[in-house]
């Protein structure tokens, strides 16, 4: 049999209901916030997240989906949608429009990771960029979005972890500081970590080995040598936050696994996941347009990794989906099924979600999958109820029977609530 690669996942339903219900609510938030989506294409030049995310990136270096296309030209499945937004404004000149523009995404991301939970080599991000806004102000209102829609959801436990990376000018220092605490362990450090101590040191500060977390453990936080600007920047951050009563942890350790970052940078972690498992990342990108070689266009925004999301989905919001309310009309006879579709178009147009037994089971067995599959109502439409003009009403919840004039049905669904 052929198996669906390592790493992918078929969301069958009911699942599929809760991935659709919190794309709505999200989609619902951004509106209400002012963002409109935006839609790139799932491979680019892999030169784009080269030059974005960086060479010395785990993700660049080893966790991407890179081919040549026929014509030879390397193209790479997106690991990520910051630097495709990016590449789009360019090329769509979104500079003449009037700024700043909030644009949000839904879609899937590759990346070749080690299998592991909550790690998937196809998985989902919902994202939210605010371009051409310098000002702190749009660093809060991307986690103030974050925050609601996390409401919305029925969180009530998640933990936003806030750093200041520093300007771009305050790099060399902190690269500095950390060559020279690291160097004397070279030997101890991972292969990776000893390449990166050449190439990009602050990535080893994400490494995953355990003795590595451990030398860089010892490193001084990269907020500390932070210059005056970014300082000031991201305590404006934390005012704003603190007015809005949205509670935050300063993590001197949180550098982020990608290189566009600047000033604000921030994760939120779940109770249920632990912190090896970020559900949401995200931060100022100030300098990623221009590097690309567009024009000197701030960004800001954040990416929650939604099969994370589902996976420790608020029961309340959970429940409240998955017991979303259907009738099944149950047609008896050659006559009855012939008028089934006219009855289903009728209620469904009027607003019941109407599911017909189209199998011919007999009604005892209609009755009996109706009970499993957790149907809120049954419709029988039998002879007598043809020659009266009703259908008989099963509420399976309230465990009573009636018959109600099939006009009527639309009506007697909306009673029951
Ligand atoms: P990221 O931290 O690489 O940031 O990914 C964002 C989120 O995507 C992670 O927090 C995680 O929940 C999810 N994620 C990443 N890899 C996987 C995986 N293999 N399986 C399941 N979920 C995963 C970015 O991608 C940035 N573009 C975020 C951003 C937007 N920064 C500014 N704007």
């Amino acid at each position: 049999m052929i198996q669906r690669p390592r790493g992918t996942r078929d969301i069958l339903p009911p699942e599929s209901r809760l991935w659709a219900a919190v794309e709505a609510t999200a989609r619902d938030v951004f509106h209400a916030f002012g963002a409109e989506e935006i839609r790139t294409p799932v491979f680019e030049a892999t030169e784009l997240f080269v030059r974005s995310v960086g060479e010395a990136t785990d993700i660049v270096h080893k966790e991407m989906y890179t081919f040549p296309d026929r014509k030879g030209r390397s193209l790479t499945l997106r690991p990520e949608n910051t630097a495709s937004v990016a590449r789009a404004w360019i090329e769509n000149g979104l500079s003449e429009r009037s700024h700043p523009l909030r644009l949000y995404y839904i879609g899937p991301m590759f990346r070749y990771e080690r299998m592991q939970r909550g790690r998937y080599r196809q998985f989902a991000q919902i994202g939210l960029e605010i371009l051409g806004a310098a000002s702190s102000l749009a660093d809060v209102e991307i986690l103030l979005v974050l925050h609601e829609l996390f409401t919305r959801l029925g969180f009530d436990d998640l933990v936003i972890h806030l750093n200041n990376l520093g300007d771009p000018e305050d790099r060399p220092r902190y690269v500095a500081v950390v060559r020279e605490r690291l160097e004397p362990h070279r030997a101890e450090l991972c292969g990776d970590c000893q390449r990166r101590l050449d190439e990009n040191p602050l990535r080893i500060l994400d490494c995953k080995v355990p003795r590595c977390q451990e030398l860089a453990a010892a490193v001084p936080g990269i907020d500390e040598v932070a210059g005056e600007p970014s300082r000031t920047h991201v305590a404006a951050v934390e005012r704003q936050l603190e007015a809005l009563g949205i509670a935050y942890r300063r993590n001197p350790r949180l550098v982020r696994g990608l290189d566009y970052y600047l000033r604000t940078v921030f994760e939120v972690v779940s109770p249920q996941l632990g912190t090896g498992t970020v559900l949401c990342g995200g931060g100022r990108y100030d300098r990623l347009i221009s590097d690309l070689g567009g024009p000197a266009i701030p960004g800001t925004g954040f990416a929650i990794g939604e099969d994370r999301l589902i996976d420790v989905l608020p029961d309340r919001f959970r429940h409240d989906v998955l017991a979303t309310p259907r009738l099944i009309l149950v047609p008896l006879g050659e006559t009855a099924e012939e008028r089934a579709m006219v009855l289903a178009r009728d209620w469904v147009r009027a607003g019941v979600p109407v599911e017909v037994e189209v199998s011919g089971r007999s009604l005892k067995a209609a009755l009996k999958r109706a009970d499993r599959e957790r149907a809120s109502a049954v419709a029988i439409l039998g002879d007598d109820e043809l020659a009266a003009g009703n259908v008989a009403v099963r509420d399976l919840t309230a465990g009573t029977q009636e018959h109600v004039a099939i006009g009527a049905v639309p009506e007697w669904w909306r009673r029951r609530g």
